[in-house]
């Protein structure tokens, strides 16, 4: 799947943490030191939105139960062996856009 506009790039300041919904994904962009990361806004353990969780660095929370989640590639940090991921967007800016790619992730080799 291309690459889709997500959303002005004015609109994710640095610090910035926006809930969205696009083509059906909810999502949680945020804009880390001027790194923008996107994860899915439904956390693995019970499928609700983390997006109003806190952020510190490169981790997310939960504000139902506290399950911490990486924003880079979606380790469950409470669990890393046998938590289940979040799903990670790949996320960039193209020209004045955010764009993520909504395809879904490739499967790991057999
Ligand atoms: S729903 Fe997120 S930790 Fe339980």
């Amino acid at each position: 799947m291309p690459w889709t506009d997500l959303a002005p790039a004015a609109d994710f300041p640095e610090g910035s943490q926006r809930c969205i919904k696009h083509a059906d994904h909810p999502l949680v962009v945020m804009n880390v030191n001027g790194t923008l990361h996107a994860v899915a806004n439904v956390c693995p353990h019970a499928g609700l939105p983390l997006g109003e969780g806190e952020r510190r660095g490169l981790t997310l929370t939960c504000p139902y139960h506290g399950y911490t989640y990486s924003i880079k590639d979606g380790r469950d940090l409470d669990d890393p062996e046998f938590g289940q991921p979040l799903r990670v967007y790949p996320v960039r800016i193209e020209g004045d856009a955010v764009q993520v790619d909504l395809a879904p992730p490739a499967e790991p080799d057999a």
